[in-house]
């Protein structure tokens, strides 16, 4: 029996995608988690509970792990998260470790950026094998930026930010592949198929949810939105996502997911 692949954050956005892909492709796979696993969870898995908030349960979750694919994100700490994994990971047999990141942490001097290039900066000093692959915002994130304020009598936006939002099954794709190939450093980054106006991007989901809400841009100040407004956030020469975000929002309708 090969050794199992790792996935922290296997029950995140992206994390339960890549246990789906490498379950379906009959990779050996052990799920992380600070929960226990549900009782009707029958996927032919395995499950550990860690958290890498304090360090309990890693080196039972890494154990005889050949690769770690690490999905999850604590924002309130992320680097003391990556460094516990790190030490946890070179205790145990110096599993290939691939890592998420984001396009533009190192432009956008945003505090959870900041955090990921520190992060990033742990994966490559850490003496393990490693793969560093950043992409730009889900799917999922663009949409739940316009849905969270559904509440409120319009919808909020920065005016002049552009994103180029990517689904999640595609990047979860290339982590499965780059974590069943050799470690390959920092690899070329993934965006998805378009640059949109984000006050674009919410007035489609909220045409997608059935919302009446009108979008108000917001003149921002300061570093962050200069460089948002200057497309830090955005990776146009690396547009090798294929889903775009209307056919997200149209399968979601179709799964009466609103
Ligand atoms: N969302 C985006 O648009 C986007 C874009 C590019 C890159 N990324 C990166 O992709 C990664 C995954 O993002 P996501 O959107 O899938 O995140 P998410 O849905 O918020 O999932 C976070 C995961 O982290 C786990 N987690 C949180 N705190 C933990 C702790 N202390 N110990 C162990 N596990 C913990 C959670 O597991 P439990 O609650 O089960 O413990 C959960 O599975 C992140 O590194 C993010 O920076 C995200």
């Amino acid at each position: 029996m090969d050794s199992p692949i790792l996935v922290t954050g296997g029950t995140g956005t992206l994390g339960r995608v890549v246990v789906a892909r490498l379950i379906a492709e009959g990779v050996p796979v052990r799920v992380m988690s600070r929960r226990a696993r549900r009782a009707d969870d029958d996927r032919p898995c395995e499950w550990a509970v860690g958290d890498l908030a304090d360090g309990t349960g890693l080196d039972a979750a890494l154990a005889d792990a050949g690769v770690v694919v690490h999905c999850a994100t604590d924002s309130r700490n992320d680097v003391a998260a990556t460094r516990r994994l790190v030490e946890a990971a070179r205790r145990s047999g110096r599993p290939h470790l691939v890592f998420i990141s984001i396009v533009g942490i190192d432009r956008v001097p945003l505090p959870y950026y900041r955090s990921k290039l520190e992060a990033e900066r742990l994966v490559e000093e850490s003496g393990l094998p490693w793969t560093i692959l950043r992409t730009t915002q889900f799917h999922d994130l663009v949409m739940k930026m316009t849905t969270v304020q559904r509440r409120l009598p319009v919808v909020l936006t920065a005016r002049g930010v552009r994103m180029q939002p990517i689904e999640v099954a595609e990047v979860a794709d290339r982590l499965v592949e780059l974590a069943r190939e050799a470690p390959a450093g920092r690899v070329p980054d993934m965006a998805g198929p378009e640059v949109r106006d984000v006050r674009d991007l919410m007035e489609a989901t909220l045409r997608a949810a059935g919302l009446r809400r009108r979008v108000v841009p917001v003149g921002l100040p300061g570093k962050i939105f200069r460089s948002l407004r200057a497309g830090a956030d955005l990776a146009p020469d690396r547009a090798v996502g294929t889903r775009t975000f209307d056919e997200y929002l149209a399968a979601r309708t179709r799964a009466g997911q609103w």
